[in-house]
């Protein structure tokens, strides 16, 4: 698949690319589990993976899924006004820089630390060392990770899971690779284009 075609599986999404056209919308979005948007394609999987957490107790949450353009613009904004830019830079993405705005992307809480919902220290709850071991099954990869931040451009977010679909996520696993931008030579970092 093309890593530039907005719709493609494989689009990378990152503070040097944005996504083309830059208000792009997905035209499969769906509503989907617990009444969150998204796109059809993740569907399956999500609720496959969410069906595995509950058969093995581990009590996870969609908590935001497909964010438009607009959606997102509010959000860094309100980072921004929270935060000042630099900080928010580092955590939320500019509308049209999202990959939220794919519709391929999620955010999972968990129930058993919820300070740690959308915190560094979601890494190190029973939900986030779940998920890591096991999103990939079900072609998600855990897209911000720690010691990457100069590729990705972000903080480390346990919670945010990249659709790619199962074949490249067990090829990112197999070959330890934890970034779309290392394993398809696509510049990122923390600075915009
Ligand atoms: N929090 C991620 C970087 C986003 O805003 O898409
Ligand atoms: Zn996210």
């Amino acid at each position: 698949y093309s890593t530039t075609d907005p719709s493609s599986l494989w689009v990378v999404v990152n503070k040097q690319h944005p996504l083309t056209p830059i208000d792009y919308s997905p035209a499969d979005i769906i509503t989907g589990l617990d009444g969150y948007a998204y796109s059809q394609r993740i569907d399956k999987d999500l609720r496959a993976l969410f069906k595995k957490a509950a058969t093995e107790n581990v009590s996870i949450n969609l908590t935001s899924a497909f964010r438009p353009f607009n959606g997102q613009q509010t959000l860094y904004r309100n980072y921004t006004a929270q935060y000042g830019q630099a900080t928010a830079d580092t955590i939320s993405a500019r509308a049209g820089y999202s990959e939220h705005q794919t519709g391929l992307t999620v955010d999972i809480s968990g129930s058993s630390q919820p300070t740690c919902n959308f915190n560094p220290c979601f890494v190190d709850t029973a939900e986030g060392k779940w998920l890591a071991l096991n999103a990939r099954e079900f072609g998600f990869i855990v897209r911000y990770t720690a010691g990457n931040e100069d590729i990705t451009g972000y903080n480390p977010e346990a919670w945010h899971l990249r659709y790619v679909g199962t074949e490249l996520a067990s090829i990112l696993a197999k070959e330890k690779i934890d970034t779309l931008e290392e394993f398809f030579n696509v510049k990122g970092g923390k600075v915009y284009k």
